[in-house]
């Protein structure tokens, strides 16, 4: 049988404990889990994506299936020349749904073959973001809990 590789995309600007939970379960359903972090010039990240990079990987360790990327222009264009069949994404609640939807079948548009999966993480991490995350940090907010602890002790060294 053919590998199955999935591409978790996203900002992670940081990973939160809810991302983890989906990468953990995208794992079970892949071979392989590429995360792919997006280079977007339009908004104003708090790490850089090496920086980035280089804290999921300590968070991850050195599972061999999980492999992480940074990717510009279209996520479809990655899935395929990276030959991942499946696009995880996290949904928490409703308010995800539209954004979400809109992706997903744009996405299907642009390249049939590729199916985009939600997966749930948590209920406890249903509200966490990292837009929040951040927030709560820059305000000098405990977010134990929230984020992986290398993730916690970065925003707190930033702030
Ligand atoms: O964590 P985020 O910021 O919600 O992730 C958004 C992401 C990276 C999944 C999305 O912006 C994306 O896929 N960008 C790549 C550009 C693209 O392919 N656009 C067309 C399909 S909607």
């Amino acid at each position: 049988m053919p590998e199955r590789v999935a591409l978790y995309p996203g900002s992670f600007d940081p990973l939160t404990n809810g991302h983890l939970d989906i990468l953990a379960r995208a794992r079970r359903l892949a071979d392989r889990v590429i995360v792919a972090i997006l280079e977007n010039d339009s908004k104003t990240p708090l790490f850089s994506v090496p920086e980035r990079i280089a804290m999921i990987r300590e968070i991850v360790g050195d599972d061999p299936a999980i492999s992480i990327r940074s990717f510009h222009g279209l996520l479809v264009d990655i899935a395929r020349t990276d030959g991942a069949t499946l696009i995880v994404r996290g949904l928490r609640a409703v308010s995800d749904y539209e954004y979400e939807l809109q992706m997903a079948l744009m996405n299907r548009r642009l390249s049939p073959a590729i199916e985009t999966v939600f997966l749930m993480a948590k209920e406890e991490f249903s509200y966490v973001s990292s837009r929040l995350v951040k927030e709560v940090a820059r305000l000098g907010g405990d977010v134990s809990g929230l984020v992986p602890e290398p993730v916690r002790q970065k925003l707190v060294s930033r702030f």
